[in-house]
């Protein structure tokens, strides 16, 4: 995206309403692959009916767009509660009088025409929540992350597929193992992007000293070896948390992952097939990719270190938007957007790779970084503390760089998910990390 400040109003409008749309046809994909009842099933306890995430997606539109910037009479006031991520937990939702599959639909729709009207009308002054189409981006993101959601509650589903997409890119290169990223400051985070969420701002410096990162996340192959040397049996690779969370939970392998002859077999979105050894691995939790790190002798990159591999440009030393550069990710550039239903092989995106070499850092799977979620230095809370500031803290962990089914509108260099260390119903992987020595660092 270039930024918005340099568009016209009118050239924002129509971007604005083509993102919406956007938004809104993979919202209606997701929710009518199923019937009705499956949309009111929860399929598992940490996830909401479908038809929940759909209602919902419309109330905070209707909140920030039709109320707050619009300042029009509400729409359904008496179903705030209802849609209230912070009111209801989720494994309360499917006992709620909730929306009908119909009538949820028909209420997004009666909300998204009250958009469209004040779209038409609405000054960009430099009021912050509208200056440069902020609220209309802040709503657009949401709903691309609430698919990604259904896309997961998709994956753990029982029955027949109900989603389809052609097959990933094949490889195209050989992807070294590891990459040497030298010593200096780099740029971390954004002023200026206009539809950074609050938790990527401000932009700020940050000096590391010179480590060395994997050019591509761990794949399966890679992954289970760490298994076949017996590695989730082994207290020595695991925090106490995580071992005790692996006790617990009896892990064994990633999730939708079983045994099958000799070799492993997944599940993905209703179809088995035996697992693919050079695709990131995708459903494990961060105690996980935590044990997997310290068996290989390594470990997980922070989230600084993520971001200078992902962003920082040897030859001008700026931060660029993505890897590539600052253009706009397409299918070449990166997986992204469930334009495929799962993550490519190591080596099918050589257009995406960083200056440095950095493969697949944008898009195929989420990666887990070391670090807790944690506000920027000078960070803000905008436009409301519930987004981002209410999670900081130690319970979560930063993931970054998005998943096959991340959209490019929720995704970008500095862009920051998080979640519980334990999670893996998530598309989450990750990639290894360690000091560089003395003799590669060129000091
Ligand atoms: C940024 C993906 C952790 O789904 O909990 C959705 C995004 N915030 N509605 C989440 C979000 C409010 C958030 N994550
Ligand atoms: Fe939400």
């Amino acid at each position: 995206m270039t930024t918005t400040h340099e568009l016209g109003a009118e050239q924002l409008r129509s971007r604005i309403a083509a993102e919406l749309a956007r938004a809104r046809a993979r919202t209606a994909g997701l929710t009518e692959a199923v019937d009705d009842a499956d949309l009111l099933r929860q399929h598992s306890p940490i996830m909401s009916p479908l038809v929940w995430d759909l209602a919902h997606v419309g109330n905070q539109e209707e909140l920030w767009l039709v109320r707050d910037v619009g300042g029009r009479e509400p729409v359904r006031r008496d179903i705030d509660d209802l849609y209230d991520a912070f009111k209801q937990p989720r494994r309360d939702r499917p006992a709620l009088p909730l929306l009908p599959p119909a009538e949820a639909r028909a209420y997004l729709a009666t909300v998204r025409d009250k958009v469209h009207d004040l779209l038409d009308r609405v000054p960009f002054t430099d009021r912050p929540l509208v200056a440069d189409g902020f609220a209309f981006g802040m709503i657009v993101q949401h709903e691309q992350q609430h698919d990604e959601t259904m896309l997961a509650t998709h994956q753990l589903r029982v029955g027949p597929p109900a989603l389809h997409a052609p097959d990933p890119p094949s490889p195209r290169v050989r992807v070294a193992d590891e990459v040497l990223v030298p010593a200096g400051e780099f740029t971390m985070g954004t002023s200026t992007d206009p539809w950074a969420l609050d938790n990527e701002r401000p932009a700020h410096p940050v000096r590391l000293p010179a480590y060395v990162i994997d050019a591509a996340p761990v794949t399966n192959g890679r992954y289970r070896e760490f298994i076949a040397d017996g590695g989730y049996d082994d207290p020595r690779w695991w925090s106490e948390a995580g071992w005790a969370h692996r006790t617990k939970a009896g892990l064994t392998a990633p999730m939708h992952w079983r045994r099958d002859g000799d070799g492993w077999a997944y599940q993905r979105f209703g179809r088995w097939s035996p697992v693919r050894d050079d695709e990131p691995v995708v459903h494990v939790c961060w105690y996980e990719a935590q044990a997997y790190a310290a068996w290989a002798g390594r470990r997980l990159p922070t989230e600084a270190e993520w971001e200078k591999a992902a962003r920082w440009d040897p030859a001008t030393g700026r931060s660029r938007r993505y890897p590539w550069g600052d253009e706009e990710p397409t299918a070449e550039h990166a997986n992204l957007g469930q334009r495929h239903l799962w993550p490519a092989p190591v080596g099918a995106y050589p257009a995406g790779a960083s200056p440095l070499g950095v493969h697949q850092l944008i898009g195929d799977v989420w990666e887990w970084t070391s670090s807790p979620f944690r506000g920027h230095p000078g960070f803000a809370a905008f436009p409301y503390r519930e987004y981002s500031e209410v999670f900081f803290g130690d319970d979560h962990r930063v993931l970054r760089g998005g998943s096959f089914g991340t959209d490019r509108a929720a995704c970008r260099g500095t862009f920051r998910n998080w979640d519980y260390p334990i999670r893996r119903q998530i598309f989450s992987g990750f990639r290894c990390a360690r000091d560089a020595r003395p003799d590669e660092s060129g000091r």
